[in-house]
């Protein structure tokens, strides 16, 4: 058997007249009838192989049978490759292989796609057979970058005095927001494991342990629709930490990120990062993370709209709503069809009523507003417009009338997608923000209730510990979200180590002290066995990857990924089991079929 002395990555001109033996996978071949080449491609990259059959007849009549895919095991003598055939797109491409012995290692079926151009496959094809997707250079990147990154995580924790720790994956649900999974128990009947939803509180119950410092690149579950940037079954970089405050997590968490981005992409990122209070970010932009890499604010003309005669804008302001846009530099380059009908049903789509906008046309000494609805705008009116904006010919101004959360629903994807059509930024740039002062609450109009922002183990400012009897929607949290490019990569906060106050955050929360002992009983005890000051954070290890390589589709870095109806296309999970299994867990399955409707949204 021949034995492996290079990889196909590997060989260079300096190694011309070595003997080697490479292997691999047949990527291409060109059978030239006089000699054959086969493209040879393993993790490392492609060398050229070259078939003689006046010196090797015998390797020669065999590289004619190989095709795509087959395993072969090549031994020959580097040798550069002809004048004119050399291929610098490639780093072996100055040289060859002249192969004296070819051993097929193993046979393939056809691939049910090409790996070059794959990515314009249909996508299920390429999850059915995701052995043959996971073989593209592209794709394998992907895997390296993501291990990378663990690496230089591991690497980081380590060299700081954190531990990593292991936490249950059989454990009980604790609430991050989404739907649990929930896994029967064969002794004990009728009862139930949850799948972690993040290791919240044993990372906490961590701390009270006297661990101080602890990390876990841990897998989460939560049945919730997967989306471009979410799936079902995530990974955390997952931290928690004792005797902190914020700045020392962000100081800490921030550190490693311009580690990982220095270490990936050789990009070296300004500390400390830029900080933007909730407030700021959804007035500005929102939304509660920002895509810093444009400007484009977002600005509520209420009160300029208020003294028009449109009667949208003025029924809208009366109605406690609010008139808020945007101006797109140079915008007028879309048509009034594509404002219309695009963009309107674009931001149809988040639930806007319709679009109102104006063009900016300067003639001689005047720029003024064009556009149907500019009749209701006296030119005083118009011109503060303009002002506001700062708008100049050639712009073109959109409006949302609505609830200010509507508006805002549908003008932060408005302007992220703006910015992309009209190219307003470097897409290899990237933009880091802490968002930080977050309310601790929301109100909960359909449930009366209010609903934790962050999640309920999250620390209300010091200063605001009185406005839990008094005045719990102005509440402000020690919470803090990483955002880079408008993506949330990571949130986390420094946490309630009194049992009082857990308890009194439940209250608000409406969960009765009766639901607080059953499901968290566990850890309000611990809490009062002396739990130190704590907090942390929990990145999401995809979508750092996601970042770090360019993709928009998180399912191009997950090995196994599941589709749209959380299935995995290779395996057929999930599926259904033998009826004995269901009797060994007291279960039985109910024939009709219903789904729930996906109502959780991680956008906050
Ligand atoms: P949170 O719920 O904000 O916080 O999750 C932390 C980070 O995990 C990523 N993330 C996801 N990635 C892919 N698919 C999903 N379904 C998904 N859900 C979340 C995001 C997010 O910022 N226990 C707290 C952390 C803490 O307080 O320490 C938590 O889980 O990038």
């Amino acid at each position: 058997m021949l034995k492996r002395t290079h990889n196909c990555g590997q060989l260079r001109a300096e190694d011309a007249d070595k003997k080697v033996v490479v292997e691999g996978w047949v990527h291409s071949y060109r059978d030239h009838g006089n000699l054959v080449f086969i493209d040879l491609r393993d993790r490392q990259g492609i060398t050229q192989l070259v078939f003689n059959p006046d010196t090797r007849p015998e390797a020669h009549k065999l590289a004619r049978t190989a095709r795509c895919e087959w395993v072969i095991a090549a031994e020959g003598v580097v040798q550069p490759r002809s004048e004119g055939m050399e291929n610098p797109k490639l780093p072996t491409g100055q040289i060859e292989v002249a192969v004296q012995r070819l051993d097929i290692l193993n046979v393939a079926k056809t691939p049910p796609f090409e790996l070059d151009g794959a990515e314009k496959t249909g996508e299920e094809l390429r999850l059915t057979n995701r052995y043959i997707d996971l073989r593209r250079p592209d794709m394998q990147n992907r895997l390296r970058v993501r291990h990378n990154v663990t690496s230089v995580v591991r690497d980081y924790f380590d060299k700081l005095g954190f531990w990593e720790i292991e936490t249950p994956m059989l454990a009980k649900s604790t609430p991050e927001g989404a739907r649990d999974f929930l896994v029967p128990s064969r002794l004990v009947p009728n009862s139930f494991y949850a799948l972690p939803q993040s290791p919240q509180l044993f990372k906490q119950i961590l701390m009270i342990s006297g661990v101080d410092k602890y990390f876990q690149i841990v897998r989460c579950f939560r049945d919730e629709d997967p989306r471009a940037d979410r799936q079902a079954e995530f990974t955390q970089i997952d931290v928690e930490m004792s005797f902190v405050d914020s700045d020392d997590v962000i100081t800490v968490n921030e550190k490693l990120v311009a580690r990982i981005w220095k270490e990936i992409l050789g990009i070296d990122v300004q500390l400390p990062m830029r900080r933007m209070t909730y407030k700021e970010a959804v007035d500005n932009y929102g939304i509660d993370r920002p895509d810093l890499r444009f400007d484009m604010k977002l600005k509520d003309i209420s009160d300029l709209a208020w003294q028009t005669s449109f009667k949208v804008f003025t029924s809208t302001i009366e109605n406690g709503g609010v008139v808020k846009g945007l101006c797109a530099p140079a915008g007028d380059h879309y048509s009034r069809s594509d404002i219309e009908k695009t963009l309107t049903n674009f931001a149809a789509d988040y639930d806007a009523k319709g679009l109102a906008w104006f063009k900016v046309k300067t003639e001689g000494e005047q720029t003024s507003l064009i556009g149907g609805l500019a009749k209701f705008f006296t030119g005083e009116l118009q011109q503060q417009l303009l002002q506001r904006f700062d708008a100049k010919d050639g712009d073109l101004l959109l409006f949302v009338a609505d609830s200010e959360a509507v508006a805002n629903k549908a003008l932060a994807p408005l302007r992220c997608r703006i910015a992309r059509d009209l190219k307003l930024y470097n897409p290899d740039a990237f933009e880091f923000v802490w968002v930080v002062d977050f309310p601790l609450f929301e109100w909960n109009e359909d449930e009366k209730r209010y609903d934790s922002l962050h999640h309920p183990f999250t620390s209300p400012v010091e200063q605001d510990m009185d406005k839990l009897e008094t005045d719990p929607a102005n509440i402000c949290s020690q919470a803090y979200d990483i955002v880079v490019n408008g993506s949330e990569i990571g949130g986390g906060s420094i946490r309630i180590h009194n049992p009082k106050t857990q308890q009194k955050v439940f209250d608000l929360l409406n969960i009765s002290r009766q639901q607080a002992r059953d499901r968290f009983g566990f850890f309000l005890k611990a809490l009062e066995y002396g739990a130190p000051p704590h907090g942390g954070i929990a990145f999401g290890l995809d979508r750092l990857v996601m970042l770090l390589t360019k993709t928009e589709n998180i399912r191009d870095v997950i090995a196994f990924p599941k589709t749209q109806r959380g299935q995995c296309l290779m395996t057929d999970a999930p599926s259904e089991v033998d009826p004995k299994q269901l009797d060994e867990l007291n279960l039985r399955v109910q024939k009709h079929s219903h789904i729930t409707e996906d109502k959780t949204d991680d956008s906050k």
